[in-house]
């Protein structure tokens, strides 16, 4: 029996070598890397066996970004939420943000809001965007909520965190190989990817590829066999 990447999480890096590769500004990377997040979620939605897509958009670090470089992740990211909302419903996907949402404006916050609760019906494939999201902020949050509860365990932390469900295939673009601060705790037995390809130029083939290597892996999540 194979294995199936239920879950597939993505840290999507290489925007700005790609667009200054070719001579352009930064946000044009960051501009077509918004069409990648359109190609790649409608493939996922297209493939039922793939029920989660959570894609690192937006770091509790990369406010050290220059400021014009962040605002204009912002308005992309305001832009993108507002345009796709036809891609989300037509292709059943429903988006959740995971990550601390309090530090965003009022408008970025309302679109976030709009979004999710025009697919909170949706019942094919779960989008979600980490947005001001750190794994350490993540369980940190979590750790807070839960503070007079008790003596916390695995499962209590597991389901006070954002993102509640373990990752089985994590890919990162851009030829970095580490972690980021990205999905910490449900990366736990994920599958890890890494390739050199610049997120701009990542492709359906390209994930289909991995997939199929996933699929052969022998995952023992600390077992034998
Ligand atoms: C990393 O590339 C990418 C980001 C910090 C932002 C990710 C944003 C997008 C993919 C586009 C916007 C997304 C949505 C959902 C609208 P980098 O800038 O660190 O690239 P570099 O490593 O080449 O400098």
């Amino acid at each position: 029996m194979s294995n199936q990447p239920c879950h597939i999480a993505i840290i999507m890096d290489g925007n700005g070598r790609w667009a200054e590769s070719k001579g352009e500004n930064r946000t044009f990377g960051h501009e077509r890397g918004a069409e990648v997040v359109r190609t790649i979620t409608t493939y996922c939605a297209n493939h039922s066996d793939i029920h989660r897509l959570t894609l690192y958009a937006f770091s509790t670090e990369n406010w050290k970004r220059p400021k014009l470089e962040v605002e204009f992740l912002m308005k992309l990211l305001e832009r993108y939420l507002k345009n796709e909302k036809i891609t989300y419903l037509s292709g059943n996907i429903r988006f959740e943000p995971i990550g601390d949402l309090s530090i965003f404006s009022k408008s970025l916050r309302k679109v976030i809001d709009d979004i999710q609760n025009a697919t909170a019906a949706c019942t094919g494939l779960l989008q979600s965007l980490a947005l001001n999201y750190g794994g350490r902020d993540e369980i940190v949050r979590a750790a807070n909520a839960l503070r007079d509860s008790g003596a916390l365990t695995v499962e209590s932390v597991g389901k006070a965190l954002d993102c509640q469900h373990d990752v089985d295939l994590l890919i990162r673009t851009g030829g970095d190989h580490r972690l980021s601060n990205f999905l910490l705790w449900q990366a736990a037995y994920a599958e890890l990817f890494f390739t050199n390809t610049l997120w701009p130029e990542f492709s359906v083939d390209e994930l289909e590829a991995i997939i199929k290597k996933f699929k052969t892996v022998e995952r023992r999540f600390g077992g034998l066999n």
